[in-house]
C-alpha cells in the first residue's frame, strides 16, 4: 500500500471527527525537545506544547523510562485496589504543595474542577448550608473546561450557548475587581470562590499584585473556600512550582493537570485540612484516576518540574522573549501589550489587528511556528520549561518572518 498524501489524513479527521476542532492542517509525527517534525518531514519550533502540557518537551528521556518502565509491569488496577505510583504521587504531591494534606487524582482538568466544585458544595452542605447558600464565585474570562459544571463555572458565554440548562448556584465577577467581589459576596451565601493565578485562555491575564490576597481574605471574612485552578499555570510554568506561591496565599484547594503528565493524561485535586475529609467513601469517584502509567509518568515529571533548574530556565527565557517580542515591537508595532508571568506569556494584538490572531498562527505554521492564541485577540506563548536558547531564538526568528508578512512589509 502506497503512504497516503497528509492532504488524504486531513479529510479523514474533516469527515470522521465530530468537527468541535479546527486544527491546522499538518500531522505531527515525532518530537524532541521543543522542535517536531511532521509526516512529510518538515521542522517546527515549538512555542505552544501542547497547549502548556509539554513542560519538559517532547521526548524526554526520564519520562520514556517512567513509562516505558511501568508499561512492562501493569497498566491499569482501578481504584478498587491499590498500586505504588499514584501512592507515592500522591504523598509527593501533597509535600510539594505545602498546603494539601489530601489529593484526588483523575485524568483531566475539567475532572478535577468538577471535583473541585463538588467539593465545595459537599463543604458547604456538611455545613449545614441550604443549595441556595452554596454559590460559587468565578470571574470573567476565566476557563475552568468543558464538563457541565466546569463550563458553567467558565464565566464566558460562548462557553455556554446552546448547553442551557446550566447548573445552577455560580456567579460571575470581573477579575481583578475586589469591589464587585465584596458585593457578589455580601448576601453571604458563596461557598466558595475559584480563580486562575494567571487566566490562560481568556488572554493571559495575571492576578493583579495583591488580587489573590484579597479574594483569601474575603473568603475567610464570608466563611467561604478559596479554590486555585492552575491547571495551566501551574506546574513550574510562571516560575515557581506553584503559581500562587508569587502572590502569598494559602488556598484550601488547587486543582492541575496539563503539565502535571508532561503530555500524558492526569489531573489532580488538592484537598487542604479545612476540606479534606469533606468527602468519604462512595463520595466521588473515577475509574481511570490515579492510573498506574499516569502517576508514574507525573512522578517524574514533579520531579523534574520543581528542580531549580527548570525556575531559572523559565526566568531566562521569559525575559528573552520578553525581550525578542518587544525588538518586533519596536519595528512593526504590533503589539499593544505583552504581559503574563514566567513562560505563560501573551502579546495582545494593537487596534487595528484585533481578531487576527488565527491568521498569524496559520502565517507561523507555515514558517515553522507552532503558536496559540488565547481569543482571537492575543497570540500565547507557552513553550516547555527547558526549552533551550536556540529555539527561542529561531522560534522569534519565525515569528518575526511570520508577522512581516501579516503586515505586508
Ligand atoms: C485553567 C484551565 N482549567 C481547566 C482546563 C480544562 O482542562 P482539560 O482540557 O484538561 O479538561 C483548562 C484547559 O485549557 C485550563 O486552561
Amino acid at each position: 500500500m502506497s503512504t497516503p498524501a497528509t492532504a488524504d489524513l486531513v479529510a479523514i479527521g474533516q469527515h470522521y471527527y465530530l468537527p468541535v476542532y479546527r486544527p491546522r492542517e499538518v500531522i505531527l509525527e515525532r518530537g524532541q525537545g521543543s522542535r517536531l517534525w511532521d509526516r512529510d518531514g518538515r521542522e517546527y519550533v515549538d512555542f505552544a506544547a501542547g497547549i502548556a502540557v509539554c513542560g519538559l518537551g517532547h521526548n524526554d528521556p526520564d519520562l520514556v523510562a517512567a513509562l516505558t518502565e511501568q508499561a512492562g509491569k501493569l497498566w491499569h488496577t482501578s481504584n478498587v485496589f491499590y498500586s505504588e505510583p499514584p501512592l507515592r504521587l500522591a504523598e509527593e504531591l501533597v509535600s510539594a504543595s505545602r498546603f494539601a494534606a489530601r489529593v484526588f487524582l483523575c485524568n483531566s482538568g475539567a475532572e478535577a474542577n468538577e471535583a473541585a466544585i463538588k467539593l465545595i458544595r459537599k463543604w458547604a452542605a456538611a455545613q449545614g448550608r441550604g443549595p441556595e447558600r452554596r454559590v460559587v464565585v468565578t470571574f470573567r474570562g476565566s476557563f475552568h473546561g468543558r464538563t457541565l459544571a466546569a463550563v458553567t463555572a467558565t464565566a464566558q458565554p460562548k462557553y455556554h450557548e446552546g448547553y442551557e440548562p446550566l447548573p445552577g448556584g455560580f456567579r460571575y465577577v470581573d477579575f481583578n475587581d475586589i469591589a464587585q467581589l465584596q458585593e457578589a459576596m455580601a448576601a453571604g451565601d458563596v461557598a466558595a470562590v475559584m480563580v486562575e493565578p494567571v487566566q490562560g485562555e481568556g488572554g493571559v491575564m495575571p492576578a493583579a499584585e495583591g488580587f489573590l490576597e484579597a479574594v483569601r481574605e474575603l473568603c475567610d471574612r464570608h466563611d467561604a473556600l478559596f479554590a486555585l485552578d492552575e491547571i495551566q499555570c501551574g506546574m513550574g510554568r510562571t516560575g515557581t512550582l506553584f503559581a500562587h506561591w508569587q502572590d502569598g496565599v494559602v488556598p484550601d484547594i488547587v486543582t492541575l493537570a496539563k503539565a502535571l503528565g508532561g503530555g500524558f493524561p492526569i489531573g489532580a485535586l488538592l484537598a487542604g485540612p479545612k476540606v479534606a475529609e469533606v468527602m468519604q467513601f462512595g463520595a466521588h469517584g473515577s475509574t481511570f484516576g490515579g492510573n498506574p502509567l499516569a502517576a508514574a509518568v507525573a512522578r517524574a515529571a514533579l520531579r523534574k518540574l520543581s528542580s531549580p533548574e527548570i525556575a531559572a530556565n523559565v526566568e531566562r527565557q521569559s525575559a528573552a522573549i520578553r525581550a525578542g517580542l518587544a525588538a518586533i515591537n519596536d519595528e512593526l508595532g504590533v503589539f499593544s501589550t505583552i504581559r503574563g508571568r514566567g513562560l505563560m506569556l501573551g502579546a495582545a494584538l494593537a487596534e487595528g489587528h484585533c481578531g487576527k490572531a488565527g491568521e498569524i498562527l496559520d502565517l507561523a505554521a507555515k514558517r515553522g511556528l507552532l503558536l496559540l492564541q488565547a481569543g482571537p485577540d492575543v497570540l500565547r506563548f507557552v513553550p516547555a520549561l527547558n526549552i533551550g536558547d536556540d529555539d527561542v531564538t529561531e522560534g522569534l526568528r519565525r515569528l518575526e518572518a511570520a508577522l512581516r508578512e501579516f503586515m505586508g512589509k
